[in-house]
């Protein structure tokens, strides 16, 4: 039994799920053969998929170091993925110990994990949660006991809305958790591309391995206007909506070489 009371028998090994083929393109263990098997066919056909997730990874790393060094003390962070550390409370605290987090995703097999790893000191919190249902998820009592709506907030949508289909509304989905968050507050927000790759070959197959071998969710791309959208109501801070490395790099800036097959698009905005 888990933390979330979730039995072994519980978790669906018989599909992929994206966190666990994310957690396997990572270096990550939390995977079972039916993830593993799906990922590896995505890296064979799509060897930049492994640097595209730790790029995302490393940014939000450091847009969650800048929303704490701008003041927020509240985030949160729905498709959390699988903990691996240092996670949003750990670089959070980093800045500030107070920073609250309050954890959603959809998989259980995310809960699992969430009672080691994103869960302590009484400041952080996890729940199962789909990022389509925000009334659900900003009425959860989790949110009620983490969050304070009078003060701005991080809200981080970071390698998610690609699992949302166009059908779904993607846009109406943040345009739904905006409205619920002050002035002030921040969205931090990544999301697959394939602007910089030719899709009727390798790449659009890998996009389709997803749909392909019955994954929980599949992969929808969509370019920069469609991206740019996601952020409406909110000022994009410098240097914009741009691939993860060259969102303000912590080290040398990438050179244009580095950036040419990084399919994914990264931004931070403020709520204007
Ligand atoms: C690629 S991982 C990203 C993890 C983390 N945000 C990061 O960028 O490192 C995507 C996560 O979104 C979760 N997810 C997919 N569809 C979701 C949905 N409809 N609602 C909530 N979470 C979802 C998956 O379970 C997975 O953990």
């Amino acid at each position: 039994m888990t933390d979330q009371g979730f039995t072994a028998e519980q978790i669906d090994t018989s599909r992929p799920h994206p966190a666990r083929m994310y957690d396997y393109y990572l270096g990550g263990r939390d995977n079972y053969e039916v993830d593993r098997e799906a990922a590896q066919r995505v890296i064979d056909l799509f060897p930049d998929i492994v640097p595209m997730a730790l790029g995302n990874r490393r940014f939000m790393h450091r847009a969650v170091r800048h929303l704490a060094e701008s003041g927020i003390r509240q985030i949160i962070d729905i498709g959390t993925g699988i903990p691996t550390a240092p996670n949003t409370h750990q670089v959070a605290h980093e800045v500030s110990p107070d920073v609250r987090v309050a954890y959603v995703d959809n998989d259980p097999i995310v809960a699992t994990y969430a009672g080691a790893h994103l869960l302590g000191r009484g400041n952080t919190g996890f729940f199962l949660g789909d990022v389509r249902d925000p009334d659900a998820i900003l009425k959860h009592s989790t949110i009620s006991q983490l969050i304070d709506f009078d003060q701005p907030v991080g809200l981080m949508l970071v390698a998610l809305l690609h699992f949302v289909k166009d059908d779904e509304d993607p846009a109406g989905l943040v345009a739904a958790y905006r409205d619920a968050l002050p002035a002030g507050s921040y969205l931090v927000l990544s999301h697959t591309t394939g602007d910089f790759h030719q899709l009727d070959g390798d790449a659009g197959q890998a996009r389709d391995v997803y749909q392909d071998r019955g994954a929980t969710a599949t992969l929808t791309l969509r370019s920069h206007a469609e991206v740019l959208d996601f952020f409406d109501g909110f000022d994009l801070l410098e240097p914009g909506l741009v691939q993860p490395p060259a969102w303000r790099p912590d080290g040398p800036p990438p050179k244009p070489a580095d950036l040419a097959n990084v399919g994914f698009y990264a931004g931070v905005g403020i709520k204007n």
